[in-house]
């Protein structure tokens, strides 16, 4: 592991006093909370009023009192439900960790609530630091921003800037790189983009498919063809290691190592996605798990350092007045971002042997065992460390809908992903303990049995 520098301007969240003080204040709003739940009326009042506000329902009527334990999640009506999807991707270490909070607590009684490029922080400094220590020496460069389409946004930026004048991007099938109008080109959903204009720079290629055994030169083929057809004009392709939206899908390291070569040879970016994988395939960077660091040029987080970032090698370092905007992120998410990235290294949660790889193949079994006992309701798992998805009986959107729903009933929160088949996700807190799989697991055999006995479908 690199050498680690001491930040002397960070070293206040670790002291004790300041600890002690954080856990007392802590102490005393979660014995405060627990006397505020919401009578079932005033909650689902609450629900209803947030869909009116926004012109549309919620997906479900989740309204979080904003603390839990572990995987469990208590509602603001004093119930708990058992949650595999984490506000898709975000609670990486489940609800409320004591020294997460802590951590918050004090970075919130620091300074004001965000902070920006033109001052930043201590935490932008340590959080900055500890992406690059992680990224590796090809990537020396971090530019912290808000969200994950930011931080693509800037990605996107930096290449066309270097690669002027290529003006086209190449991406995968079901590619998903967020909600910004340029990403919602990228995105291959068109329903994402309705009513949107479309420049018609994004060229689609295939991603893998474990059932063809041409897949890879299938993938190389067509970017091979969008590269005839637009000589010297395609920028950079964007790689998703494992597709999240897209279905949880992901490839063998030589269909990567095939397309990244031919990025090399024809002198295109590759361009990393990271904002889902971030922390969930047994390295920080799924690019480190797949043994890809030799061709990554830029990277892109989010969710689970909850913020996000750009990294790049120094051949992309744009020049001045490219990349700015006023925050860089808040202050508490850059502070616990640092931290969650200081507890996967010194926990043993990375690596071949590591917690999130034990972790995936723990989930595997369950639902192996899952499928013996219903075969005919439990299809394709797909999935890596803290990232899952599996294919409930014919995977048609409606029936994922009805599992989906009978398991939030059985007190599980789980989400879709990919399109035929459309999937049920899970994206697991990487501290998931037996206990909670066991529990969640149960939970959706009885949400599929109910699902199979109202439609009258075999298990
Ligand atoms: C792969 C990928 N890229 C980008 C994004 C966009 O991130 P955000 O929603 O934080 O803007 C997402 C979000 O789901 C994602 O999964």
């Amino acid at each position: 592991m690199t050498k680690r520098t001491k930040n002397p301007l960070d070293s206040l969240s670790k002291d004790p006093r300041v600890r002690e003080a954080a856990q007392n204040l802590l102490d005393v709003v979660a014995g405060v909370a627990a006397g505020h739940a919401l009578e079932p009326k005033a909650y689902e009042n609450a629900v209803q009023e947030i869909g009116r506000r926004r012109g549309r329902p919620l997906p479900f009527p989740l309204l979080s009192a904003q603390s839990g334990k572990g995987a469990r999640v208590r509602l603001a009506d004093g119930t708990t439900k058992l949650d595999f999807i984490g506000g898709i991707g975000v609670y990486g270490f489940g609800h409320c960790d004591a020294d997460l909070m802590e951590t918050a607590v004090v970075t919130a009684a620091r300074d004001a609530v965000f902070q920006g490029h033109l001052m930043p922080g201590p935490e932008y400094l340590t959080l900055s630091r500890a992406l690059v220590r992680q990224a590796g020496r090809r990537m020396p460069h971090c530019w912290l921003s808000v969200s994950g389409a930011d931080a693509n946004e800037n990605a996107l930026k930096l290449i066309y800037q270097r690669h002027a004048p290529a003006e086209r991007i190449v991406a995968f099938s079901r590619a998903f790189a967020g909600r910004t109008l340029a990403m919602a080109e990228i995105t291959d959903k068109p329903e994402f983009r309705e009513g949107l204009p479309n420049h018609g720079n994004v060229h689609y290629i295939p991603f893998y498919d474990p059932d063809d055994p041409d897949s890879t030169q299938k993938a190389v083929t067509a970017l091979d063809i969008h590269l005839k057809h637009y000589p010297k004009k395609i920028a950079a392709v964007l790689f998703e290691l494992v597709q999240g939206e897209g279905g949880i899908r992901t490839a063998p390291r030589e269909f990567f190592v095939a397309l990244m070569t031919r990025c090399k040879e024809a002198g295109l970016a590759v361009w990393v996605d990271e904002v889902q994988t971030f922390g969930r395939t047994g390295e920080l960077f799924a690019f480190k798990t797949l043994g890809l660091e030799e061709y990554v040029d830029v990277v892109t987080v989010g969710k689970m350092l909850q913020g996000s970032a750009v990294l790049f090698t120094k051949r992309y370092n744009p020049r001045p007045g490219l990349i700015a905007g006023t925050y860089a992120g808040s202050s508490v998410g850059m502070a616990v971002g640092a931290r969650i990235i200081e507890r996967m290294e010194e926990e043993g949660y990375l690596g071949a042997e590591g917690r999130v790889a034990v972790l995936g193949r723990r989930v595997e079994k369950r639902i192996a065992s899952l499928r013996k006992r219903m075969p005919k309701a439990v299809g394709a798992h797909s999935g890596i460390g803290a990232m899952h998805a599996l294919v409930p009986f014919d995977g048609s959107p409606e029936i994922v809908r009805d599992v989906l729903a009978a398991a939030y009933e059985e007190g599980l929160l789980l989400f879709s992903a990919g399109q035929s088949p459309t999937k049920l996700r899970m994206l697991l807190p990487v501290n998931t303990t037996d206990e909670e799989l066991e529990a969640g697991f149960a939970m959706l055999e009885k949400a599929m049995r109910h699902v199979g006995d109202e439609k009258n479908l075999p298990c």
